[in-house]
């Protein structure tokens, strides 16, 4: 970010405002994606992904199937990217297509549910291949993993509030040291299937299981090793020439992620049978141990590298949104500010450190992977029908990147099928939860964002925090 020019108001005495810098490159941009994509899924979700669907080809078919619908989800948000040119990914196109109140309750659900959600998923998963070494023959105590969680977070948060810059060399490095983890797995696959280890894809789809929920669980948990696919949109405004990078970076990350994917699978189970890799808690080490020997540990460090990697990328982004947000009236002005030595939104980041932690507290990895997905996709779905919305109504808009409108529309119906399918064949009442605290949005719009109850409530409190984080509005960068 960077002080705008000054304006005669500057000369009157008002404050300066600050904006958004464009800093980010196509490395940068590819290193978002990618980078947030491979994190803790690919550690830990490929025995959940078995055990769901029952067969090793089937479950191969889903990772695939998951990263063809990423691929085509992130053309679809290329074009969206290219013609709402702002910051705050599917909450500024809901709100640009559908209006106002269902922008907020995508944002007041991103804010408060999926992306601290998402935060502690990750840090859990780091957590647990952090403290792993020291506990080789017991499970890790609970309270040891979430305080090795909560520590990341903080870290993470300190480093993202610190400097722009620096958290994206962080994004870059993680990166590189986790493509090159995955390619060990996936050498000592090559090498082991050479050898002969082939036994375990004979007959590979007897036992699949092909009811709807399996499914959907499945592709649930498939599908948040894919997550992040997204993540370029969150702060297209610090993007340099987003037009021709955003498509770009898209195209180099989710094929490069989606084959790393299928072979570290096959690698997997090249190594261990479907019956160990289904009873292994943390795949990576169940892997290193058989195929590394002595230098299994190895797979302990990169899950971990891993996991921090991503979780980096997500407070990246999720502090931007936090922060476009306050921006456009719909959370507390101090969110929208930002340091004005620093240039970083850290309020935003102070806040969804805060949140994140709360949600740590209880939740445990596979029921936060699945409430994600299933709140993610929901907001996915009709960020996809605003596409079509301005596909068909605004034909007139200037598109630099088009996608065939078919693309979208199957998206879509993948949408509709995810949020469906676990509902209508197993119905659980937290997903009855999470639907009425997407509602519950309603009834916190409707007084204080449209009828403004309590204007100038938090005045205090805002000024207050902006002299103690030395913080300033800051404008939009289009
Ligand atoms: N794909 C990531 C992983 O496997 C999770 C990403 C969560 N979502 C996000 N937008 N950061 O850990």
């Amino acid at each position: 970010m960077k002080r705008s020019s000054s304006t005669a108001s500057d000369m009157s005495g008002s404050p300066q405002k600050l904006s958004l810098k464009r800093e980010l490159g196509l490395v940068s941009a590819v290193s978002l994606i990618a980078g947030t994509m491979i994190g803790s899924g690919i550690f830990m979700s490929p025995q959940t992904v078995l055990f769901n669907i029952g067969s090793p080809g089937a479950s191969l078919v889903i990772w695939a199937t998951c990263g063809i619908l990423a691929m085509l989800g992130s053309l679809c948000y290329a074009e969206l990217g290219t013609v709402i040119t702002e910051s705050g990914g599917e909450y500024i196109y809901i709100m640009r297509t559908s209006g106002q109140l269902m922008g907020f309750i995508c944002v007041f659900t991103s804010i408060l549910v999926v992306r601290p959600a998402s935060i502690a998923g990750i840090a859990l998963s780091f957590a647990e291949y952090t403290v792993a070494p020291f506990y080789q023959d017991c499970p890790p105590p609970p309270l040891v993993v979430k305080c090795a969680a909560a520590s990341g977070i903080i870290g993470l948060a300190i480093v993202n509030s610190l400097n722009v810059r620096f958290s994206m060399s962080i994004q870059v490095f993680f990166l590189v040291a986790k493509v090159l983890a995955l390619a060990v797995i996936v050498i000592g696959g090559v090498l082991l299937l050479v050898g002969g280890h082939t036994e375990n894809f004979e007959n590979s789809f007897e036992g699949t299981k092909v009811g709807i929920s399996p499914i959907g669980v499945a592709f649930y948990q498939g599908l948040w090793s894919y997550d992040g696919w997204n993540n370029l949109n969150y702060v297209i405004e610090e993007l340099k020439h987003p037009e021709v990078n955003l498509p770009r970076a898209v195209m180099i990350a989710i094929p490069m992620v989606t084959v790393l994917y299928l072979l570290v699978n096959v690698s997997y189970l090249a190594a261990m049978t479907p019956r160990e890799l289904m009873s292994s808690s943390a795949v990576a080490v169940t892997w290193g141990n058989k195929v590394l020997g002595s230098w299994g540990w190895l797979m302990s460090l990169a899950a971990a590298l891993s996991a921090f990697g991503s979780l980096n990328g997500t407070f990246f982004s999720g502090g931007r949104v936090c922060f476009v947000a306050a921006r456009e009236g719909h959370m507390p002005d101090i969110l929208a500010m930002a340091h004005v030595h620093r240039l970083t939104p850290s309020p935003a980041l102070i806040f969804t450190t805060a949140i994140s932690l709360v949600v740590l507290i209880p939740g445990d990895f596979q029921s936060i992977v699945n409430f994600f997905s299933f709140t993610a996709w929901f907001f996915y779905g009709i960020t996809l029908s605003g596409l079509l919305y301005l596909k068909i109504r605004k034909p007139e808009l200037p598109r630099p990147y088009k996608v065939p409108i078919v693309i979208p529309i199957l998206v879509l119906i993948a949408a509709v099928f995810l949020v469906l399918a676990p509902i209508i064949d197993d119905p659980q009442i937290e997903y009855l939860y999470v639907t009425l605290f997407i509602i519950s949005g309603v009834f916190i719009y409707i007084p204080f964002i449209h009828f403004k109850l309590c204007p100038g409530a938090l005045d205090k409190i805002t000024v207050f925090l902006q002299l103690f984080l030395e913080v300033a509005p800051a404008e939009k960068n289009l």
